[in-house]
This record gives C-alpha cells, structure tokens and sequence, in this order.
C-alpha cells in the first residue's frame, strides 16, 4: 500500500458506491444507527468492517492493542457509554485474534517503555488463570489460549460497566467474545459462559 495511491482508490470507492445508489453518502451523513459496538486489536491484519462483510454505518468500532478494556481507560470508557447510553447498541463485541503481538509480547520478558502498563493488564489474566494455562504445555497453543482467555476478561471488564449492567436488565443487551484467526480468515464465537460467569462476579461488581 503506497500512501500516493490513496485518494486515486479513495475516488474509486466514492464512484463504487455512488454507481449502486447516487444518494448513498447523502444518506450517509444523515447519521448513524449501529446495533454493534466492536471493540477490536490495531493489528493491521484484522481488517474489521471486511471481515464481518459489514457496510459503513452499521457497526461502532473501537480499537487498540490487544482489544483491551482496562476500568479506568477514558478512551474505552467513552466509547462504551456513547455506544450504549446513545447509539443504544444491542450487541458489544470484544474481538481477539490469534497471533496477537500484543498478547505475545505479553508473555516474554522485556521492557517496553510506555507499552508496560498497558500489557500488564495482559499478564493480569494470564495470572488470573494460571492454573489452567500451566497445564497447557504447547507454546503456540498456550499463546491462543491466553488470546482466547484476555478475551473473556475484557468481557467482564465491558459488563463491569454501570451503563452495561443497565442496559442488561432493562434491554437484554448482549455481550459476545471473538475471537479471528489470521492463519484461515475464520472468526470464531467464543460461546463464552456469561451467565455462569456473571453469577460468580455480580456479587462483586454489581453497581445497579
Ligand atoms: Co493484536
């Protein structure tokens, strides 16, 4: 991708979109309605939108490394209460994927500067299930497992949150776990237990 080609493929897309409906960005521009909220890796492989076949408009996306959640990032925080409190979201997905640097990074010892904070909160869930990620003896598989679990961990961030509770009760918001895998091209549903997992933290976390 050569960054002079941009806006010759940018005019190309415009012309794309406007063959199949002249009014498409007219539309476009009258606002947004999204029923998801995806909240996804910066990894220039997981090609959001293309990979759910999704048309601008229909999903809110945020994105950072390693798909995280932390309870006190503004970023994440805002994203979540816009998404539910306004755009009244029905769905929230957190979407991993396998292969995930940021996930690996977090399994080794190196200091990254800046990057430390942020990927401790990795090694936070790897602590939190170390008895089962122990028994995993394969390196690679134990680096998609620990994928799979940070995942689920950001869930329960994500259902953590005073504007997500609420909106479980009143509207039966939905929260799903993802997780895309670079070496097929497949996104896999995690089917996370939540009700089980909820059962065993709301008496902790429950705010409403
Ligand atoms: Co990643």
């Amino acid at each position: 991708m050569e960054i002079k080609y941009i806006f010759e493929n940018n005019q190309q897309w415009v012309k794309e979109k406007i063959k199949t409906d002249k009014d498409y960005f007219k539309k476009l521009s009258l606002g947004q309605n999204p029923h998801i909220l995806y909240i996804g890796c910066s990894d220039s492989r997981v090609s959001t939108e293309e990979l759910m076949g999704a048309q601008p408009g229909e999903v809110f996306v945020h994105r950072n490394i390693a798909n995280m959640v932390p309870n006190t990032d503004m970023s994440a925080m805002s994203v979540i209460n816009y998404a539910v409190t306004q755009l009244k979201v029905q769905h929230i997905v957190v979407c991993g994927h396998y292969y995930c640097t940021g996930v690996k990074a977090a399994m080794q010892s190196a200091d990254l500067g800046i990057l430390n904070p942020w990927l401790r909160n990795i090694r936070d869930v790897y602590r939190l299930h170390k008895a089962e990620l122990d028994t995993v003896t394969d390196e690679e598989e134990k680096y998609k497992r620990l994928v799979e679990l940070n995942v689920q961990e950001q869930c329960v961030n994500v259902i953590k949150t005073s504007d997500v509770q609420k909106a479980i009760k009143e509207r039966q918001l939905t929260v799903h776990g993802w997780v895309f895998d670079v070496h097929s091209g497949g996104l896999i549903d995690l089917k996370i237990d939540f009700e089980k997992i909820l059962e065993n933290i709301m008496e902790i976390y429950k705010i409403i």
